[in-house]
């Protein structure tokens, strides 16, 4: 099969082409938006990830334009390939959004609902999950499973009771690290992530578990308790690093830089640097570097308008076109007037976040004003 042909694949009505060999998952993802479903486990960069979470499950409707019958159950959308022809439904499935209820059900059963002092809040992605999948209340009667804090060395923090098992950290430090001393201990109820006898995760590469690990699982100690995300602003920032690419996002208040991490993409994983390879950061970058004058600022870091994140965060200031001389066929007007010293609102010295109540034509009426 050559690597060039392409498959046309439907995803909720939606119809593209994508070269054979790519999954289901991430041709939802060229779609974009809502198309493409949640995914816990699966991390683009990282080498057999996914199929552990099944949250990006979605129904095939139509095999393949060779064998057009639909695929009995439910499929794991990260590890299954798209065939021609295929059809595929995702949001506008009932099947999978009531499946998807159920997981994120399953995934929260011993989570903790520690949030408003989790230092993942607000770029929790399981956080996210259960807001746009999950019910409201819990079913669940019975004694949440909690394991003890472990210190995993001098910068990272494992709290196992918010682990939910993806993988992410095991599969980054097999494959990024040279040396791997975590990995998942015991089976079933009682799997966990740790490392075996209690040693220090100081691997130079080894924060990247922190990036990749979707919940507040696995946090960076110079950074804990130190402030929420979203009161912090995110800037793209790069220095002349001998051991990684130097490409960073920094979370400044201020010109205080509270904490460095890789750049994640709109999908949460980390972006490729423009040599083609995935922007792992190294310890020193991520840890040590927390002086503003030690980075070149590039600019503020693109962040999703849906993200907590994005509240009070301007990444441009794009001056508005000014329209005036426009509407005027060219001309440059003779004269402009201040709205403000002709009309009764619009009032500048009127702040209506310091009025006792709403405001009322009284606010604005000077004649009125006491
Ligand atoms: S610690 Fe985080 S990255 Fe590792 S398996 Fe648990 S949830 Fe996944
Ligand atoms: S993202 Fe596909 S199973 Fe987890």
């Amino acid at each position: 099969m050559s690597e060039q042909q392409l498959f046309k694949v439907t995803i909720d009505n939606i119809t593209i082409e994508v070269p054979a060999g790519t999954t289901i998952l991430q041709a939802a993802r060229q779609v974009g938006g809502d198309v493409a479903p949640p995914a816990m486990c699966y991390y683009t960069p990282l080498e057999g990830s996914g199929g552990k979470c099944r949250t990006c499950l979605v129904e095939v409707s139509k095999g393949s334009e060779k064998d057009p019958r639909p695929m009995p159950k439910l499929v794991a959308s990260c590890r299954t390939t798209v065939m021609d022809g295929m059809e595929v439904k995702n949001i506008t499935s009932p099947r999978v959004k009531d499946a998807r209820a159920g997981v994120v059900e399953f995934l929260l059963l011993n989570h903790p609902l520690d949030c408003p002092v989790c230092d993942q809040a607000g770029e929790c992605h399981l956080q996210d999950l259960g807001y746009q999948h999950g019910s409201e209340g819990t079913r669940y009667e019975f004694k949440r499973r909690t394991f003890t804090k472990h210190s995993l060395g001098n910068y990272i923090q494992l709290h196992m009771t918010r682990c939910i098992l993806c993988y992410r950290c095991v599969f980054t430090a097999d494959q990024v690290t040279g040396k791997r001393v975590h990995g998942v201990l015991d089976r079933g109820d009682h799997a966990e992530i740790a490392t075996y006898i209690e040693k220090s995760l100081d691997n130079d590469f080894i924060g990247n578990v922190i990036d990749v690990c979707p919940v507040g699982a696995l946090t960076d100690k110079t950074f804990r308790f130190k402030n929420r995300v979203w009161f912090t602003k995110p800037v793209d920032a790069h220095c002349n690093c001998t051991k990684c690419s130097g490409k960073v996002t920094l979370w400044q208040r201020g010109n205080e830089v509270l904490r460095v991490t890789a750049r994640k993409d709109e999908w949460g994983e980390i972006k490729k640097t423009e040599d083609g390879k995935t922007g792992w950061i190294c310890n020193e970058c991520r840890f040590e570097r927390k002086n503003i004058n030690d980075w070149v600022i590039e600019g503020p870091t693109k962040v999703s308008r849906q993200s907590v994140i994005s509240a009070n965060h301007y990444e441009t200031l794009d001056k508005p076109q000014d329209t005036l001389v426009e509407v005027m066929g060219g001309r440059q007007p003779k004269m402009l007037m201040d709205i403000h010293s002709i009309s009764d609102v619009n009032q500048p010295g009127v702040h209506l976040s310091e009025l006792p109540g709403p405001a009322t034509g009284k606010t604005f009426n000077k004649n009125n004003q006491q």
